[in-house]
C-alpha cells in the first residue's frame, strides 16, 4: 500500500476551508526566509501559495542573506505583536552568522506554528503537545490515515534532529510504540531495522536505506527530500526495491512533503482558533 500524502493533505485543506467558510475573521501566517537557498525558496513559496489559497491572511518576508540577527529579531518581535498574525515561521536553515536557537526562542510560543520553541518542545516531550512540529505531526497523521496499528509495535526512527527525528520518536512513543532512535554513530543499523515494524527515515541521504535491511511487511515512512544531479527528487529509502518488502510505504514526492504544509496550515488554524477563544 502506498501512503498517499497528497490525498490526505487535500482532505485536510478541504476541512480547513469548510471551517473557515463560516467565519468572518481569518488565520494569519507570516513566513520569513533569509537568503537564497533554492530548496528553502521552493518550500516557502509552497507555504505562501497554500495559505493564500485557503484564504489566510499571509505575509512572506524574503530578506537578504546578510540580514543581521538584530534586524531578524526585531522583525520577529513586530510579528509577535501583530494581531493579524497567528503563526510565525522562520525558515531553516539560517545563515551561519545568525544564532538559530536565539531566533526560535524569540518567537512567541503561542505563535510558534513550527513547534520549535523550547516551551513547545517541552510540552511535547511531556506528552502535552499543542504546537507540534509539522513534519512529525504529518508522519503520524499519514500512519493513522493508513490504519497502521502503532500500539506495541517496534519503531526505528533514523535521524535525531529537533525538526523531525526527535519529535517523531516522541509521538510514536506516545502512541505506544517501542522506539529506537538511530543516527550517524549507530553501530548496526541493518540489524536494528530487521526488528522494526515501522521505519521512519529522516536523514537527508538519497536512497540510503536499503530494501534488504527491512523486515518483511514493515511500514516505511520516508521523510527525505533529496535533489539529484538530474534535477529529480528522491527519498532516503531505496523506494523501488523497498515497495517489494514493505506492507506500506510513502513515496517521494507525494508522501510526507505535502503533509508538512497541511500540518502547518492546521497549526496556524489552531493558533487562530485558540486566540479567538481567548478574546
Ligand atoms: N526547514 C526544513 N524543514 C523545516 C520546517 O519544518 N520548518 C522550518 N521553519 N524550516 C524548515
Amino acid at each position: 500500500m502506498v501512503l498517499n500524502g497528497r490525498a490526505l493533505a487535500k482532505k485536510v485543506f478541504l476541512s480547513l476551508r469548510e471551517e473557515l467558510d463560516q467565519s468572518e475573521s481569518k488565520p494569519g501566517l507570516a513566513v520569513v526566509l533569509i537568503g537564497e537557498d533554492p530548496a528553502s525558496q521552493v518550500y516557502v513559496s509552497r507555504k505562501h501559495k497554500r495559505a493564500a489559497r485557503l484564504g489566510f491572511y499571509q505575509e512572506t518576508h524574503r530578506l537578504p542573506v546578510d540580514t543581521s540577527q538584530a534586524d531578524l529579531l526585531s522583525m520577529v518581535d513586530r510579528l509577535n505583536r501583530d494581531e493579524r498574525i497567528h503563526g510565525i515561521l522562520v525558515q531553516l536553515p539560517l545563515p551561519k552568522h545568525i544564532d538559530s536557537d536565539r531566533v526560535l526562542e524569540a518567537i512567541a510560543p503561542h505563535k510558534d506554528v513550527d513547534g520549535f520553541h523550547p516551551y513547545n518542545a517541552g510540552l511535547l516531550s511531556q506528552g502535552r503537545g499543542f504546537m507540534i512540529p509539522c513534519t512529525a505531526k504529518g508522519v503520524i497523521e499519514l500512519l493513522k490515515e493508513g490504519d497502521i496499528p502503532l500500539s506495541g509495535k517496534s519503531a526505528v526512527v533514523i535521524g535525531r534532529s529537533n525538526i523531525v527525528g526527535r519529535p517523531v520518536a516522541q509521538l510514536l512513543e506516545q502512541n505506544n510504540c517501542t522506539v529506537t532512535v538511530c543516527h550517524s554513530r549507530t553501530q548496526d543499523l541493518p540489524a536494528l531495522l530487521q526488528e522494526a515494524d515501522i521505519v521512519v527515515a529522516a536523514i537527508g541521504r538519497p536512497s540510503y536505506v536499503k530494501a534488504e535491511w527491512l523486515k518483511k511487511g514493515a511500514v516505511v515512512v520516508d521523510v527525505g527530500i533529496n535533489r539529484l544531479d538530474d534535477g529529480s527528487l528522491c527519498g532516503d529509502v531505496d523506494y523501488e526495491a523497498a515497495t517489494k518488502i514493505a506492507s506500506a510505504i510513502t513515496p517521494v514526492p507525494g508522501g510526507v512533503g505535502p503533509m508538512t504544509i497541511a500540518m502547518l496550515m492546521q497549526n496556524t488554524y489552531l493558533s487562530w482558533k485558540r486566540s479567538q477563544m481567548e478574546s
